[in-house]
């Protein structure tokens, strides 16, 4: 069964048991800020669980395209992806426990014909504030399901809400006690050994890979108010499965990525890559995994950036790019990703029209495009390097976005090995750094490292950029000093600025900071850096690399490029508010001076 037919079977089913079928929404959620991506199926429907009336009625069902970042990590292993679909249905007050577990049980026995064998079920062990679920026990059990594939658990792992157990809900937070069913695949795979169930005989959720949740019905019955939990006006029932995993149970193949939507990646990925999945299974379920949400995402709107969501599809994107990299040899064949972004397109007829699929290949080729390029350079300057130590290591991150287990590996086949602990001193010494260093003076002429100051110094930037726009290219910095309330700025003009020129320069500015543009930086020598139009002093001797830091898109349009030490915001959002020029007077002749505040 394809996991179309899966979705369809099971929005009929719930359609047969008085369900509407609703349409799921949009996986970046407008208008709130409080998450990045729809996570769940009952995200958007907060409001009716704590007693909003729903024009659908009380009885709802649809299929959620959900994303949850915090599963990057885990990709790898044979169960967990970032993009997912919930299949989700909903009681508002209205059905119950005795409705929703027969009705589960049934879609999954009889229409996916599960064996029944293999279904194991949990229920909430119960605590001082909530007593045990009896009430689920006692229908498990007159389903048939034998009392050993009955377990109880506590908070951890049978209540669910978005911020999970009752003590970790905030005020005004909805949850309540759960009832998981999982697949027993019948071996145990060993895939990993937590410190939480270590040395404990396998049972449904302990992680060695044995059993696999496929679904889950919350009783959100609860309210989180001055500390304690109250009950809610009304009882619901919010039911979430992983349809993928559903598909893998039907197939009885512990291994997601061994269902017919990412078979079908993965045999294009072979092609392409004339490697075989069987070897190479981590870097294969990481690349279609996180293709299949960068797709999904462009559909979405998202682009790659430095900030929220556009910052999670350009880690996907770049974590795929590093693994097929890997797989061929650090030459990427293009048409890998623009095949899996067709095959992904070809294989969600509910989501894509066919037509869509050049656009969003587009949106997730150039970010590949772009990585690819940093990672050569990168690879280059690791060539030069003889001996790599952890703190090396960190740089190459810092600068060309390595990760450090490309590091290890490039040093690796030199016979070089890289600590992991010292690449994390190096990691969180620059933390410390970045964020304490609020006295003396560095190079640059900045006071310190403060937010402010970082603010004031990409201001500076925008303004010699808008000030060579609207005065003219004669314009060049002669000096630059900034304190953690205002910046100045020295600059070569002989005449004084009229206020109209002011009024303009400022308009250009924060139309950019309007624009919300990115600001990133790339290694590069001084000449590298002029041909690219940045500007830097000419008279000033350089490193050999410099940093070019570009406000706008590096390499197409942009607002400024210039060489710089930084630091920098990452978007001009991040400025917080709109620039204003403060005084303008003259230093000397042929020298004007600005300063200029963020308001
Ligand atoms: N909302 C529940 C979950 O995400 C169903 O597991």
């Amino acid at each position: 069964m394809t996991i179309e037919e899966i979705r369809n079977m099971y929005l009929k089913f719930f359609e047969s048991k008085g369900h509407t079928i609703i349409s799921p929404a949009p996986l970046v959620l407008e208008n709130d800020p409080t998450t990045l991506f729809t996570s769940s199926g009952m995200q958007p429907l907060v409001p009716y669980l704590l007693g909003e009336v729903h024009p659908s009625g009380r009885r709802l069902v649809d299929s959620q395209p959900s994303i949850r970042v915090q599963d990057i990590e885990e990709v790898g292993d044979n169960r967990h992806t970032t993009f997912f679909e919930m299949l989700g249905n909903w009681s508002l007050g209205d059905y119950f426990k005795k409705e929703q577990l027969p009705w589960i049980y049934e879609f999954l026995t009889e229409e996916l014909k599960l064996s029944k064998d293999k279904l194991y079920v949990s229920i909430f062990e119960g605590n001082d504030a909530v007593s045990r679920d009896s009430e689920s026990y006692e229908i498990w059990k007159s389903l048939g399901v034998p009392e050993d594939h009955i377990y109880e658990y506590g908070v951890k792992k049978n209540w669910w809400s978005r911020s999970g157990t009752p003590e970790q809900m905030p005020e005004g937070e909805i949850g309540g006690p759960d009832s998981e069913i999982f697949f027993d695949f019948g071996t145990e795979l060993k895939l990993h050994e937590t410190s939480e169930w270590k040395n404990e005989t396998c049972h449904p959720n302990c992680d060695c890979g044995r059993f696999l949740e496929i679904g889950n019905s919350v009783f959100i019955q609860y309210k989180k108010e001055n500390g304690k939990l109250v009950e809610l006006p009304q009882k619901n029932v919010d039911f979430g499965g992983g349809l993928e995993r559903m598909a893998a149970a039907t197939i009885q193949n512990p291994d997601v990525f061994e269902i017919k939507i990412f078979k079908d990646l993965i045999t294009e990925l072979e092609m392409h890559t004339q490697k075989k999945y069987e070897q190479n299974k981590a870097s294969f379920r990481i690349i279609v995994d996180h293709i299949r949400a960068a797709t999904f995402l462009a559909k979405a709107h998202v682009v790659p950036s430095n900030k929220l969501q556009g910052y999670v599809m350009r880690r996907l994107i770049r974590r795929a790019v590093v693994k097929a990299r890997k797989l061929s040899d650090n030459a990427i064949d293009p048409n890998i990703f623009t095949s899996l972004v067709s095959e992904i397109v070809d294989s969600y007829p509910s989501y894509f029209e066919k037509d869509e699929s050049e656009k969003l290949q587009g949106v997730i080729f150039d970010e590949v495009n772009k990585f690819h390029k940093t990672l050569d350079k990168g690879l280059k300057e690791a060539e030069k390097i003889k001996e790599i130590d952890g703190k090396i290591a960190f740089d190459l991150y810092q600068t060309f976005g390595f990760p450090l287990e490309l590091s290890i590996e490039i040093f690796q086949e030199k016979g070089q090995k890289i600590d992991g602990e010292e690449f994390k001193k190096a990691f969180l010494e620059h933390q410390n750094k970045s964020r304490s260093a609020s006295a003396g003076v560095f190079k640059g002429g900045l006071a310190d490292h403060s937010e402010e100051v970082t603010r004031l110094h990409t201001a500076t930037h925008l303004l010699h950029a808008a000030l060579r726009k609207v005065l003219g290219t004669h314009v060049q910095q002669k000096g630059s000093n900034i304190t953690n309330e205002r910046l100045r700025f020295d600059f070569v003009h002989d005449s004084k600025v009229t206020p109209e020129q002011i009024a303009e320069i400022e308009q250009l500015v924060n139309s950019q900071i309007e624009k919300d543009l990115p600001v990133s930086f790339e290694m590069m020598t001084v000449s590298e850096a002029d041909q690219k139009g940045a500007l830097h002093f000419f008279d000033k001797k350089y490193e050999e690399q410099v940093k070019v830091y570009t406000v706008g898109d590096p390499d197409g349009e942009f607002f400024s490029k210039e060489v710089c030490g930084g630091p920098h915001v990452t978007s001009l959002s991040q400025l917080h508010g709109r620039v204003k020029i403060t005084k303008e007077e003259a230093v000397s002749a042929g020298v004007r001076r600005i300063y200029a505040t963020i308001q």
